[in-house]
């Protein structure tokens, strides 16, 4: 069945994605794979805080929300957010592992016109450097031409009511290399990116006293959102 929209990971930033997109009318398929999560969603049921039983049922009900384990239907969307996993590891840097196994998954089912962005936690690079070749290695496509690539790191702070995934600003940061050729970076705009991605560094290469203070940044300040180039 073609849909507007496949999240991939329902947990607690897929689930309140879907049901925003949902809210306004788009159709959305969550891709896990948990099937009891998937049998769950399917049900109506909600097991994330921030979507209630109540409103996401009606939106089952109505065909807006679906979930599936079976990635081949991701070929049926328009547009594909990947919103997985991606733990602190030892070294206190995000771990990649189930992200990348899952874009090698994802790359074959991607077409022409498709829309990717990846809405998980990471370094700046990530998009550009690990998810951009597996999926164009897998598709025989190319980002920025024949599909978009985007990247737009969540900001949901589960439990709160005042900033929601349909409030909290997000940016999106989107490859056009193909579309006109890029500037060189001057060194006050190097200065300028290096501050708003101070935050998404690995802890580990920040102070302590940063690191605290990036963590009580409100959703509405800079903070997390400045990772465009991830
Ligand atoms: N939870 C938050 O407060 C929050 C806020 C902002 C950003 N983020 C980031 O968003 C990303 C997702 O976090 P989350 O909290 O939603 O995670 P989560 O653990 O709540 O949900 C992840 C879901 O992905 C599924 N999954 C695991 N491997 C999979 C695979 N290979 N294919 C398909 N599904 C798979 C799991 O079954 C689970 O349902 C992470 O990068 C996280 O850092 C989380």
């Amino acid at each position: 069945m073609k849909r507007d929209i496949a999240i991939v990971g329902a947990g607690y930033v897929g689930v309140p994605l879907a049901r925003t997109f949902a809210d306004a009318g788009k159709s959305v398929l969550l891709v896990d794979v948990d099937a009891s999560r998937v049998a769950q969603l399917n049900a109506g049921e909600s097991y994330i805080e921030d979507v209630p039983t109540e409103a996401l049922k009606p939106l089952v009900e109505a065909g807006l929300v679906a979930a599936t384990t079976d990635y081949d239907e991701l070929g049926e969307v328009d547009a594909i957010l990947i919103a997985l996993p991606t733990p602190i590891s030892r070294q206190r840097e995000p771990d990649l592992r189930i992200l990348l196994s899952a874009t090698e998954l994802i790359a074959p089912r991607v077409r022409a016109g498709h829309l990717v962005v990846l809405e998980s936690t990471t370094y700046p690079g990530t998009t550009r450097e690990q998810v951009q070749p597996i999926l164009e290695r897998g598709s025989g496509l190319t980002a920025g031409k024949d599909f978009h690539l985007a990247f737009s790191p969540e900001r949901v702070d589960p439990g709160r009511e005042d900033w929601t995934t349909k409030s909290v600003t997000k940016v999106v940061g989107v490859s056009t290399r193909h579309r006109r050729p890029r500037r060189p970076i001057s060194t006050r705009q190097r200065s300028t990116t290096s501050t708003a991605f101070r935050h998404l560094r690995p802890p580990s290469s920040r102070s302590s006293s940063r690191t605290s203070s990036a963590r009580s940044t409100s959703p509405s300040s800079t903070s997390s959102r400045s990772c465009v180039t991830g």
